[in-house]
């Protein structure tokens, strides 16, 4: 059961005749206790409560961190941090200095003393790397997109936003919080999107919004199809590489910039338009991911970025990063766009590791890029996995459950680093097919038939190609 059905259910409890008598004590008034853990034993009984695990993660042994309560060492196959750049030492430096010279907080918000050069200097970068002529940085990724989708859906009169089913949770938010009218095309069915974009008058302002990595299933969006209908319709583009800035394209600008792979190594793009990055209009992204550290952004046109900095709430109303984050996430992006090894690294494992887990018949979901979500579809079978792993091999990964995924489609998902080579992939890969036969879990030849397996994306053909990085196609499998 999801979230929001489980709420449902509480509020259709309340609105009978008996909720009075649950919720209600014996002096009249609401029984607010009573009702949170009314929803927690909701989530218990569905089993997609959520237990966080605690692990101390130091700067000099990634990928891997310390169990606190048993001091034991695991390694860490389900970060983020997906190129350790919150251990690089260049990011290091850069947070140190910035402490020593600017203090921990930045002033206030942008309005009120917290707009620096420092900032500038960052919105700098992010605006070059996507090769847009402007950019704005906020708290987190998850506030860039609700600030400017609601702030667009708000501002465009009788705007209609088209976004896809499998979008993230900050888009959804950002949407809700509109009077825009939202259609969802089912996930990367470019047919479905077509329609849907007919049926709205070719006058009225038309956002559509979808990710470039989906980063539960790991499947990418066909980006020029997609912008190919935008311009059919007269709809403008806005793409989310939250999961892509730094792990795709020569300079780390994510999978827009991969797909022109060449002209961007060879400096043959020439921004005349032709490009995919051209064709996008608002790039959204974060430095809480594979820039590791914190805050997030969008980047489009210079009016756009002044109109949303002049508007949205969740940009204007709340105080500027602590200035050490940003020194940090200028450094790691100055550092991922002029050295391509760490992504090279990573990408290589990924393709190792795909390559040996399908001839094992485990289940890993088919996707073009650098993750691996590895099918369980039980919520309390997937939580034993992680725990098997955790306790018997000192392997941490984090079971994915509803709502992040539907019911039935639980998870673990695998994010290999450049620092999981093959000696670490043989360990993972070896406690997980003894898992599978422990369990008795579905193998990928059984998963083929569910809805959720989509059989037209290839299980070989990766975003980054063998030649980009320097494989034989029959590249050493563990
Ligand atoms: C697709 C997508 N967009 C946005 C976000 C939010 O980014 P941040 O973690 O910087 O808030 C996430 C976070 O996981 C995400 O997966």
């Amino acid at each position: 059961m999801t979230l929001r059905v489980c709420r449902a259910r509480v509020a259709q409890s309340l609105r009978g005749p008996s909720s009075a008598r649950r919720f209600h004590q014996d002096h009249g008034s609401f029984d607010y206790e009573n009702f949170y853990q009314s929803i927690i034993d909701e989530k218990k009984k569905d089993k997609s409560y959520r237990f966080f695990r605690s692990i101390t993660r130091t700067q000099d042994s990634f990928p891997y961190a310390r169990c606190p309560k048993t001091g034991k060492k695991v390694n860490v196959w389900c970060s983020n941090d997906y190129l350790g750049m919150g251990s690089n030492p260049s990011v290091i430096k850069a947070m140190h200095d910035a402490l020593d010279i600017y203090g921990a907080n930045s002033g206030g918000s942008r309005n009120i003393a917290g707009h620096s050069p420092l900032v500038e200097a960052l919105e700098a970068s992010i605006a070059d790397l996507h090769k847009k002529p402007a950019s704005l940085y906020f708290t987190s990724g998850f506030v860039a997109n609700e600030a400017a989708l609601s702030t667009l859906g708000n501002e465009l009169p009788g705007c209609v936003i088209f976004s896809d089913e499998l979008n993230h949770a900050s888009i959804i938010q950002g949407i809700k919080n509109t009077k825009a009218k939202r259609m969802v095309w089912r996930h990367n069915d470019l047919a479905h999107l077509d329609s849907l974009l007919a049926s709205v008058p070719p006058g009225a302002p038309k956002v559509i919004i979808f990710e470039s990595v989906y980063s539960m299933c790991g499947t990418v969006a066909p980006i020029a199809d997609i912008c190919d209908l935008a311009e059919k319709h007269g709809a403008m583009t806005f793409i989310d590489e939250v999961h892509a800035v730094g792990l795709y394209g020569h300079r780390g600008a994510g999978v827009i910039e991969h797909l022109d792979y060449t002209a961007h190594q060879s400096g043959r793009y020439d921004g005349t338009g032709k490009s995919l990055m051209d064709r996008i209009d608002i790039v959204s992204g974060t430095v809480g991911k594979a820039f590791g550290t914190m805050g997030g952004y969008i980047a489009g046109s210079g009016a756009f970025i002044d109109m949303i900095r002049s508007v949205a709430r969740g940009f204007i109303f709340t105080t500027t990063q602590s200035p050490a984050v940003m020194a940090g996430a200028l450094a790691a992006i100055q550092y991922q766009s002029q050295d391509d090894s760490d992504r090279i690294a990573l990408h290589r494992n990924v393709t190792s590791m795909k390559r040996t887990m399908a001839q094992l018949d485990l289940p890993v979901l088919p996707n073009p890029s650098h993750l691996l979500p590895v099918m369980v579809g039980d919520a309390e079978l997937t939580r034993r996995v992680a725990d098997i792993l955790f306790n018997e091999y000192d392997i941490y990964v984090q079971p994915i459950n509803s709502p992040t995924v539907t019911v039935g489609t639980e998870r673990i998902r695998i994010a290999p680093s450049g620092a999981h080579g093959l000696a670490e992939q043989q360990v993972l890969i070896g406690a997980l097919e003894e898992i599978w036969v422990r369990l008795d879990l579905r193998r990928a030849s059984e998963w083929q038939s569910e809805p959720v397996w989509n059989t037209s994306v290839s299980t070989t053909r990766q975003i980054w190609t063998d030649e980009q990085l320097g494989l034989s196609p029959e590249v050493a499998t563990v």
